[in-house]
């Protein structure tokens, strides 16, 4: 498990490019944001904003889907991955009630988010971090990381995970757009 923070301000190697809230209140406006791996004096670096999750076990994949993640995922830290997007996701108390087996099928069988994604691999390179036992204001802190190129492939990703059944249990979410900063 890495605990990472995303510190939003005027430091840090990538340059924000935009900060738009998609559905509840947005985040303050900074320049500049630091990733943060296995760092737990992070407010030094005298942020605006610090957001915290941690990596964990996997809660929907099955094995024949771990599989093919695996053999599709690119790392993060690429040379190409110039772009990237940071984007926290609170889901609703109504999710959260939900048993396990109802939340799989909503994410899969239903909203086909592994289906839908796999496709843009290894395009996109991602990490997901969980927050909400954290006490965090987001349940998730998702990052991802691509070629300029691929921008557009990722925007139209985001736009189908919109419309699903799984995003309708999404009552917060903000999306931060990212450009190397060298
Ligand atoms: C790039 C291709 C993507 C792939 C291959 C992918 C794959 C996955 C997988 C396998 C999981 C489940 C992890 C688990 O079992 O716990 C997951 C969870 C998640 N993904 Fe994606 N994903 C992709 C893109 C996205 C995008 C663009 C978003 C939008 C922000 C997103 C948001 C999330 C969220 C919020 C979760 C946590 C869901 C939950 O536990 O309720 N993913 N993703």
């Amino acid at each position: 498990m890495l605990k990472v923070a995303f510190v939003g301000g005027n430091a840090g190697t990538w340059s924000v490019d935009s900060i738009r809230a998609v559905a509840g209140d947005a985040l303050p406006a900074v320049s500049r944001l630091a990733v943060l791996e296995a760092a737990d004096r992070f407010m030094e670096l005298g942020g605006e904003w610090v957001l915290r999750g941690e990596t964990s076990f996997e809660r929907y994949v099955t094995s024949q889907e771990h599989a093919a993640l695996e053999a599709a995922s690119p790392p993060l830290g690429r040379a190409t991955s110039s772009a990237a997007a940071l984007i926290p996701i609170r889901k609703s108390d109504g999710w959260w009630a939900k048993p396990q087996e109802e939340r799989r099928a909503i994410f899969e069988e239903r909203s086909h988010h592994i289906s839908r994604s796999l496709p843009y691999l290894p395009r996109v390179a991602r990490r997901l971090h969980h927050s909400r036992q954290l006490g965090e204001p987001f349940d998730f802190l998702t990052w991802f990381e691509f070629s300029p190129r691929d921008s557009a492939a990722f925007d139209e990703l985001l736009a189908a995970l919109r419309t699903t059944e799984e995003w309708s249990y999404v009552v917060r979410e903000v999306e931060i757009r990212l450009t190397s900063a060298g």
